[in-house]
């Protein structure tokens, strides 16, 4: 059992974050905490999730200078989590002392994925910002930059997997959100792909969060989407 799919933990409070893991079985998913978990349950509820058994990516997204942010990588690392992440845009540098910090911990080290252009920004809002070129160049420089600074994927749209897939090395780590089946609501998300369709553009991990969270029966619901993964690999 490959676990590809990541459920987005997307929740107010530990305890229901910890309520729908007593639902799941860590040997069929992995799970990502990202910043509103953390803002409100911190390092502890990492611990108590790992604990569980569960594989846990700890999606922070850090950006400051190198040396902070090697030192956050660091402590981040201690908590026993699987994958962390880091701003790509933070530059070679910071990238590199990141991945340097991730030496001591040996082959047990999380892997460490970067951010490259965040889906919420289009043309115009690079522009603003002074980056003037299309945001799918964008993501294909810091992807690379990515890999030359040795980490070890990106996080991409699923619009972006099929092109990043045929640039970079297969052993490069692409991980994808916005995932849905033809019945599953998109909510906020505005372009979405099935998981098998997304496993077979080039994704290693599949990022969903409502579709399995709020579902009825998010056991089951995980089951078909694992199923649907397993179809195409
Ligand atoms: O509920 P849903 O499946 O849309 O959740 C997707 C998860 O992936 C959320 O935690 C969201 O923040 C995250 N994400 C995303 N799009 C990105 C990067 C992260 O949906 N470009």
């Amino acid at each position: 059992m490959s676990k590809n799919i990541i459920i987005a933990l997307d929740f107010h409070s530990g305890d229901q974050a910890l309520s729908f893991l007593d639902r799941l079985d860590p040997d069929l998913c992995r799970v990502k905490v990202g910043k509103e978990l953390f803002t409100a349950s911190g390092p502890q509820l990492v611990k108590e999730i790992v604990a569980r058994r569960f594989d846990v990516f700890l999606d922070l997204k850090f950006h400051d200078i190198p040396n902070t942010v090697a030192s956050a990588i660091s402590v981040a690392a201690d908590l026993g989590v699987w994958m962390l992440n880091i701003h790509a845009s933070g530059g070679r540098t910071m990238m590199a002392a990141a991945r340097k910090a991730l030496d001591p911990f040996g082959d047990n080290r999380p892997l460490l994925i970067g951010v490259t252009v965040l889906t919420s920004l289009a043309k115009d809002d690079l522009e603003q910002i002074g980056i003037p070129i299309n945001p799918e160049e964008q993501v294909s420089k810091l992807a690379f930059l990515a890999r030359d600074s040795g980490l070890d994927g990106v996080v991409c749209s699923a619009a972006e997997t099929k092109l990043l897939r045929a640039q970079l090395p297969d052993d490069f780590v692409l991980v994808t959100p916005g995932i849905r089946r033809p019945e599953d609501a998109s909510g906020d998300q505005k372009r979405v792909v099935g998981p098998a369709e997304a496993i077979q553009n080039g994704s290693n991990y599949l990022v969903v969060g409502r579709p399995i969270t709020r579902a009825e029966s998010p056991n089951e619901t995980l089951l078909a989407f694992n199923s649907a993964v397993a179809s195409v690999s």
